[in-house]
């Protein structure tokens, strides 16, 4: 098993919901990057983004993520964007295995429409927004990434296992 394992991917992928249910699987502490920056800026994304933009969330996720550079025997659920600034891409690699959870374009819509949560989708036309981000971030996430898992026909559960089983053979 490695130190650390990341969770990347689009938004709606389960990066959460799945990561805390590999920590418990395998007696990692679980933890998610928006959680720390939320606590690190004392305020709820949506407001971070509409009080100081989205540069500054992305400043504030890499501080978080520097700050476990040394963690061990963790599950990080990353934001969706995080891998999007290339000085955070080395820094992911060091930290763990970066696992990339992905799912079907009409699987991940579902998803990240059943709450207003994320900002960057509050526009006029969320589909095309969010065709427009999955098309450039899929080559991002496929290019860091040491494994991929697809989630869409499996479960938590499932997926959860799904990820350790491919863990487990890449560390053979
Ligand atoms: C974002 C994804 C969100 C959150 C923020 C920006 C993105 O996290 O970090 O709204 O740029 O994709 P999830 O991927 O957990 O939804």
């Amino acid at each position: 098993m490695p130190s650390n394992i990341i969770l990347i991917g689009f938004m709606g992928s389960g990066k959460s919901s799945i990561g805390r249910r590999i920590a418990s699987l395998n007696g990692f502490r679980f933890t998610d990057t928006d959680d720390l920056v939320v606590e690190k800026a004392g305020m709820p994304i949506t407001e971070i983004f509409s009080k100081y933009g989205e540069e500054h969330f992305r400043d504030l996720e890499t501080e978080v993520l520097q700050g476990l550079e040394s963690s061990t025997g963790i599950v990080l659920a990353t934001g969706g964007g995080l891998a999007l600034r290339e000085q955070n891409r080395p820094l992911l690699k060091r930290v763990g295995r970066v696992v990339w959870l992905d799912a079907a374009p009409d699987t991940l819509f579902e998803r990240v429409s059943r709450n207003n949560r994320r900002p960057l989708l509050q526009t006029d036309n969320p589909r095309e927004t969010f065709d427009t981000l999955l098309a450039f971030r899929n080559s991002i996430y496929e290019a860091l990434c040491d494994i991929r898992i697809d989630s869409t026909t499996l479960n938590h559960e499932r997926t959860a296992h799904a990820v350790l089983d491919s863990l487990a053979k890449i560390e053979e």
